[in-house]
């Protein structure tokens, strides 16, 4: 094992060029300008995988492709079997004049890079390829049997894999799914996340009059679609940050003490994660700390909101149409098919005759919560403390990952999230980053994690 460690520590300054040039893809799933893109970031993989000696294969779907390999095995192996999952896929980078240095030109500063990508999700996949490509140059025998599974189309909803799961179930059956694509507190904090929100996505379209029309002229007599779409999304909450759709709550649950007494060992402060934010205030649902509002509390966001006239100047029209994007973050045991009955009936009731309106579902996702006491998150947790020598934490976060339930569904195995990107990383925002420690940290814990899972 000493041979796996040692062959880490030396080539870490290789791993980071290879990991720039993996970051210079720009493989935005999103934008079917990228598709080409998207093959050429899975093919690099496939090339870079099959170099440290597994086997890969490129998967055609509908939309992007899916990367897998896996280590050598006996035909017979006993060994326990894991699946490393993470995205291939980034974020778009607009707006684009925000960034520092250009978001596909990977920069290093200090102990830290930057570009689009890097924390989420390339930087972490990186290094359980290079734990894996340590065990197999070292001729260091692996504890367990490994497959990687990166998609690309995670920052899209994840539709292929969804079909890909089922389609590939036996060959996909494990002990349980590695999941890098979460953060924690701090380098003194390292931490597991068991559980994750979910999601469901709306489009609501207000439809007034045909066209655009003179302000002047029909002003005062029509409605104003914007107007009465800023009035109605204006009803989702109310001043305490509470979501006023009735039926919203039903179904979550209550905050523990196990989870209040790890939140408070968390180090963040409030005026902290103000810095972060750049707001001036922070503002989140009352009666609630500001981990307990992200990590156990659903919300109602506003993404996108687009009406009338956006160019220089003045243009006095009433819109002929208004459109928002929402998302509703979701908590255990929140179901996304009820929220959205929920939310439509809510919607419909406060909807003014004097527009028409139509909304679209988008992609959804359940919540994730996995038992903090599993013996895997145990073994976890004992990895996560021998590698970076600080008592970890098991913690609540925020952000979602929907896949992960369907691999519970699909082939009745776990997660386990162990994810190290740092609060003010920038994922998804201008200037994202990672720290080079965690990259480092991270393949070592990698490793390490394989000796504590084949024993389980
Ligand atoms: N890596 C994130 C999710 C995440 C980040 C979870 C930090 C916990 C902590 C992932 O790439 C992501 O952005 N997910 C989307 C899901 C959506 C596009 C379906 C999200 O959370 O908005
Ligand atoms: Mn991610
Ligand atoms: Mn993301």
């Amino acid at each position: 094992m000493q041979a796996v460690l040692n062959y880490l520590e030396q080539n870490k300054d290789r791993f980071i060029s290879e990991l720039c040039e993996f970051l210079s893809i720009p493989s935005i799933s999103a934008q079917p300008e990228h598709d080409a893109d998207m093959v050429r970031c899975a093919e690099w993989l496939k090339k870079h995988c099959e170099k440290i000696g597994m086997k890969t294969q490129v998967h055609k779907t509908a939309r992007h492709p899916i990367f897998t390999a896996t280590t050598p095995r006996a035909k017979n192996s006993k060994k326990p079997h894991y699946v490393v999952y993470g995205h291939f896929d980034v974020q778009p980078v607009d707006p684009l004049d925000l960034w520092k240095s250009p978001p596909f030109e990977p920069r290093i500063e200090g102990r830290t890079i930057y570009g689009r990508g890097t924390s989420d999700d390339k930087g972490q996949l990186f290094f359980h390829i290079k734990a894996v490509e340590a065990y197999l140059k070292t001729g260091t025998e692996l504890p367990c049997d490994l497959t990687f599974l990166f998609e690309g189309e995670e920052e899209v909803g994840s539709n292929s894999l969804e079909s890909f799961l089922v389609s590939h179930r036996d060959e996909l059956r494990c002990r349980a799914f590695v999941v890098s694509d979460t953060g924690m507190p701090g380098l003194k904090y390292p931490a597991l996340t068991y559980a994750l929100r979910g999601l469901i996505a709306f489009e609501v379209k207000l439809q007034g009059p045909s066209q655009d029309l003179h302000s002047g002229l029909f002003g005062g007599t029509v409605d104003n679609p914007a107007m009465a779409l800023c009035q109605m999304l204006g009803k989702l909450r109310d001043k305490d940050g509470h979501v006023t759709i009735p039926g919203f709550y039903d179904d979550v649950a209550p905050v523990t003490a196990f989870e209040r007494k790890q939140f408070a060992r968390l180090p963040m402060k409030e005026s902290q994660y103000k810095k972060i934010t750049g707001v001036p205030k922070l503002f989140g649902e009352r009666g609630f700390s500001v981990h307990e509002q992200r990590g156990c509390r659903p919300t109602a966001e506003i993404n996108g909101l687009t009406s009338g006239y956006q160019g220089e100047g003045n243009k006095t029209i009433v819109p002929a149409w208004a459109s928002a994007k929402l998302t509703f973050r979701l908590v255990p045991n929140q179901k996304p098919e009820i929220i959205r009955k929920h939310v439509i009936s809510y919607l419909k009731k406060i909807c003014p005759p004097t527009v028409r309106m139509t909304i679209k579902t988008g992609h959804g996702g359940e919540p994730y919560l996995i038992s903090p006491s599993d013996p895997l998150v145990k073994a976890a947790l004992s990895t996560l403390e021998e590698t970076f020598g600080h008592a970890p934490l098991a913690v609540r976060d925020g952000g979602s990952i929907p896949i992960v339930t369907q691999f519970k569904r699909v082939t009745h195995a776990d997660t386990l999230l162990l994810g190290l990107a740092l609060p003010g990383d920038n994922a998804h925002s201008p200037n994202e980053k990672f720290s080079l420690d965690c990259f480092e940290l991270g393949a070592r814990m990698s490793a390490l994690l394989w000796q504590k899972l084949g024993k389980l």
